[in-house]
């Protein structure tokens, strides 16, 4: 599996949002995470369409959309107008997630279902073939800079080992309290796509763009 940086720019600097994600480009980072969060599913709101129609003019970078929504269905399409690459849906709240899932990809985008520390792998029973990424919630979503919950390591293994016995290579997204001294774990359980926020923006954003794309091996 090929590892990869995916900033989130919930940790930036929103009045300099542009010069932030710019640095985090020329440092290397090929993804941006975009936290898109309604109130309801999870307690904060952050940002919607104007927001990433606006940097998606200036930056090059996969969109890595990450919806912290009820009812996303009315919005898929708006979404990949706006510039998303990969759409994300919690699995928490897509009662009809089959349609869901094909529906993102109608709309020319990757698929991925989020999962909450505490819900079952099991919920990808049916639907894991059906994915491009798998995204672990290594936080309970709605903020960032809070602390890994360390029983998702175990999950993470689980769920590569479930796609290996699958034979499927499917990315897998952890997302909430990765920095440089947790990274390695992840990777080493067998996540391949790194969302970091607070460990990203907090601070000088090139080097530790730089730091994290060593030890991800993308530098
Ligand atoms: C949390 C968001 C995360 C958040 C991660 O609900 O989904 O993407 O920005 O922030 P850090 O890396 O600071 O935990
Ligand atoms: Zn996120």
């Amino acid at each position: 599996m090929i590892n990869k940086l995916s900033p989130s720019i919930l940790a930036a600097d929103f009045a300099a949002l542009g010069e932030d994600i710019r640095k985090a480009e020329e440092a290397g980072a090929e993804y941006l995470h975009i936290d898109v969060m309604d109130g309801h599913f999870v307690p904060s709101l952050s940002l919607g369409f104007p927001v990433i129609e606006a940097i998606r003019k200036k930056s090059v970078a996969v969109f890595d959309v990450h919806l912290m929504m009820d009812n996303p269905d009315p919005y898929i399409k708006a979404f990949a107008e706006a510039g998303a690459d990969i759409l994300t849906v919690h699995a928490e709240v897509c009662p009809h997630l089959n349609r869901t899932i094909a529906a993102i990809k109608e709309n020319g985008m990757k698929a991925c279902v989020a999962l909450n520390p505490s819900t079952s792998l099991s919920a990808l029973d049916y639907i894991l073939e059906d994915l491009d990424m798998v995204l672990l919630m290594t936080v309970n979503p709605g903020f960032g800079g809070q602390k890994y919950i360390e029983s998702c390591t175990a999950k993470i293994r689980d769920l590569r080992k479930m796609m290996e016995e699958r034979g499927l290579e499917i990315d897998i997204e952890v997302d909430g309290g990765i920095k440089l001294n947790n990274v390695q774990t992840v990777l080493d359980a067998g996540a391949n796509i790194i969302v970091a926020g607070s460990a990203v923006f907090g601070g000088d954003i090139e080097k530790n763009v730089t730091d994290f794309m060593k030890i991800l091996g993308e530098a």
